[in-house]
Formats: C-alpha cells, structure tokens, sequence
C-alpha cells in the first residue's frame, strides 16, 4: 500500500515531536528461558569500546569477562506523547548511566548490525538517541513492527511486538561476550550457543 502523504507527513510529525524525556525508575534486565543455565541470569554492562556497552549475562564466564560482573540498572523514557504500539506495549528509549570517576556518561541501547550474520548486537552508545523498543505488560522487552515480511507482496497492518531475543558468545572489536542478542527475522542465530531468551525488567 502507498500511504497518502498526509499519513507519512503525520508520522513525520509525531516522531519528530516525541520527546522521551519520561523517566521510569531504575530496574534490572532477567533472563527468562528454558534452558536452566540461562534461565534467571541478570543483565550487566559490558564494555565494549569508549563509551560503548553491551547487554552481558553477569555469570556469561566469557574470555573478555571471566569473573562475574556487577548486575547494572537501566532506565526506560517514553513519551508523554502516545506512540504507535501493540496493544499493552508502551515504547521507548532503553537507558544506562556509564559510571566514570567523575559523572556517568548517559547512553542509550541501539542495534548494531554486520550484514553478513543473522543477528544485530543490542549496544549503548553515549547520547540519547537510540532505537525505540517496548515493554508490555508483563514486563517483556521487545521490538515493534507493523509489516508482514512473511507473505507475498509484503503488507502493512497492525502493530505487532516481537520477542527474538537471544543469548549468544559475540565478538565485536576483540570483544569476546555472552551477549543478550537480537535475531534478525525468522529462524535462530547462527552461532551455535545461542540460546533463546526473554528478556524482563525487575524494578530494584
Ligand atoms: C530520559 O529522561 C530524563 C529525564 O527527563 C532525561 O534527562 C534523559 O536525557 C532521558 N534519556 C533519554 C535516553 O531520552
Ligand atoms: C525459570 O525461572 C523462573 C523464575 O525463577 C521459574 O518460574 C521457571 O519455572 C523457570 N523455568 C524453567 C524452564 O526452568
Ligand atoms: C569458565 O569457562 C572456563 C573455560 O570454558 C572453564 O574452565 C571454567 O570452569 C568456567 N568457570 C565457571 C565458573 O563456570
């Protein structure tokens, strides 16, 4: 479907006029699975590069975090304007405060992705500016969308949240984690010690 220009000049409009400067008490992130060694892991912030983080499993025993590290709080902004959702979503802005010696460096999670695997890295890069994900009623992390990829022509219909996240070893900048992943379409990651997981805020 070819939206109208006025559609399109709306969500325009919306987007640019969402501010997420709505500031949800700090919680911590809990993996839920069925795999029992992964079940109930907590989340911490691994780093990754200057400034940059990742969503680390505490107990993830990887190369570049062989001893456990400390379960971190994050925030979620959203907006005082309503944002398209699946019903029972709200979205918004994933937060995490870097500490330093002086004051923390705030940053927020966004998606990297190498095209040549299945799979983007969830990363907290410095700013405020990330991608916008949604928490629903049970407290569940996940992805909004509103196009059917999986028929022919593709359409645009309801939105809809979807859970592909996953526990996997990631490298990235010879950094070698147990990382919260996002699997990108249908199917598992490749590597093969992913795990599937999702992934809940506990408020502390
Ligand atoms: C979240 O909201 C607080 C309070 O309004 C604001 O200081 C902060 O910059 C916001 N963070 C993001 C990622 O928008
Ligand atoms: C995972 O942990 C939760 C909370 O501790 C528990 O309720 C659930 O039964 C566990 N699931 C499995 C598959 O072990
Ligand atoms: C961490 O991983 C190493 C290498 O696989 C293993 O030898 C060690 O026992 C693990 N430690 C824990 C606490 O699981």
């Amino acid at each position: 479907m070819k939206l109208p220009f006025t559609t399109l000049a709306l969500a325009f409009a919306a987007s640019t006029l969402a501010q997420y400067d709505n500031e949800s008490p700090p919680f911590n992130l809990v993996l839920l699975s069925a795999d029992e060694k992964v079940n109930g892991s907590t989340l911490s912030a691994c780093h990754s590069g200057a400034g940059i983080s990742s969503l680390c499993l505490s107990n993830g025993n990887s190369t570049s975090a062989p001893s456990p590290q400390p379960v971190a709080t994050f925030h979620f902004n959203t907006s005082t304007i309503p944002q398209p959702a699946s019903p029972g979503s709200t979205p918004g802005f994933l937060s995490y405060d870097v500490p330093t010696s002086t004051t923390p460096i705030p940053s927020t999670l966004d998606f990297f992705v190498d095209p040549i695997t299945n799979f983007a890295l969830p990363l907290f890069y410095p700013g405020n500016e990330g991608r916008t994900l949604a928490f629903d009623d049970q407290d569940l992390l996940n992805v909004q969308g509103y196009v059917d990829y999986g028929v022919n022509p593709p359409k645009s219909g309801d939105w809809v949240a979807y859970y592909r996240w996953f526990s996997c070893t990631t490298y990235y900048m010879a950094y070698e984690y147990v990382n919260v992943v996002w699997g990108l379409g249908v199917g598992e990651p490749e590597t093969p010690d992913c795990v599937k997981v999702e992934v809940k805020r506990v408020i502390v």
